[in-house]
C-alpha cells in the first residue's frame, strides 16, 4: 500500500460567521411563562402584589373591594367572583385563569381585555408577572397545576452539529506573503 502525504489538517481555519440579525432585541422575546415560572419566586410575588393591595384582597376571607377577591383567582373563571359587580367585558372573558391569561392580562389589562374597569397600567417586567402569578396560584388550594417548561412548546431548538456536512465548512487558505528577499 502506497499512501499520499495529505496536508495537515490545522492549515485549514474554519471561519465562525455569526448571525448577528437573529439576536436583535424585541418585545417578542419574552420567554414563555412555563419557563419563567420554572424559576419564579412565590415571596417577591407577595411582595409585588401589595400594588394590588388597594383594590384587592388575597387572604382566604375573599372579600370584594374595588376589584374582586383574589383568593381563589387562579383556575376561577373570569368574571364570576359572587357579589362583585365586573364590566361587561370581564363577565364576558369567563375563561378559567390560568397562567397565560395571568401573563397576559397583568401585563396590560386593556390591551387583553378591552373594556375592563381595572385600572391598573400593568406589570411590565416578565419575571415579575411570573412571581405574581406564582403567588396567586399558591392561595388556591385547589389551584389546577401551573404549566411546566417541558409543556411548552420548544423556542429554541439546540443547533444540529455540522460534521455530517463537510461540505459547509468555509476554509481559508494561506496565501504566501513572503517576497523573496534581495540579498546581496
Ligand atoms: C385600581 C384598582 C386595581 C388595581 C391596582 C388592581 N386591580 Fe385587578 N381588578 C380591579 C377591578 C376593578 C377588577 C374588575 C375588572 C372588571 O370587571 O373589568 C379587577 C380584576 C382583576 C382580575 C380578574 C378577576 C376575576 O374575578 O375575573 C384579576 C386576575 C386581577 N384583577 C388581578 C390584579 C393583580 C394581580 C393586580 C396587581 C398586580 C391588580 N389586579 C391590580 C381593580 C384593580
Amino acid at each position: 500500500m502506497i499512501y499520499s502525504p495529505t496536508m495537515p489538517e490545522e492549515n485549514a481555519y474554519h471561519v465562525a460567521v455569526e448571525d448577528t440579525t437573529a439576536t436583535a432585541p424585541t418585545e417578542e422575546a419574552e420567554e414563555p411563562i412555563a419557563v419563567r415560572l420554572a424559576s419564579a419566586n412565590v415571596e417577591a410575588g407577595a411582595a409585588s402584589a401589595k400594588k394590588c393591595a388597594a383594590c384587592h384582597t388575597f387572604d382566604a376571607g375573599n372579600e370584594n373591594k374595588i376589584g374582586p377577591g383574589l383568593y381563589d383567582v387562579y383556575g376561577r373563571p373570569g368574571g364570576t367572583h359572587p357579589g362583585f359587580s365586573y364590566s361587561e367585558a370581564m363577565a364576558a372573558h369567563n375563561v378559567p385563569w390560568d397562567a397565560e391569561q395571568l401573563d397576559h392580562f397583568l401585563k396590560s389589562p386593556k390591551t387583553y381585555i378591552p373594556g375592563t374597569k381595572m385600572a391598573f397600567a400593568g406589570i411590565s417586567k416578565p419575571n415579575e408577572r411570573a412571581d405574581v402569578i406564582a403567588y396567586l396560584h399558591s392561595l388556591n388550594p385547589n389551584a389546577p397545576a401551573l404549566p411546566t417548561a417541558e409543556a411548552a412548546p420548544a423556542a429554541e431548538a439546540p443547533a444540529t452539529p455540522d460534521e455530517a456536512t463537510p461540505d459547509a465548512d468555509k476554509t481559508i487558505e494561506e496565501a504566501p506573503a513572503q517576497t523573496p528577499e534581495q540579498g546581496g
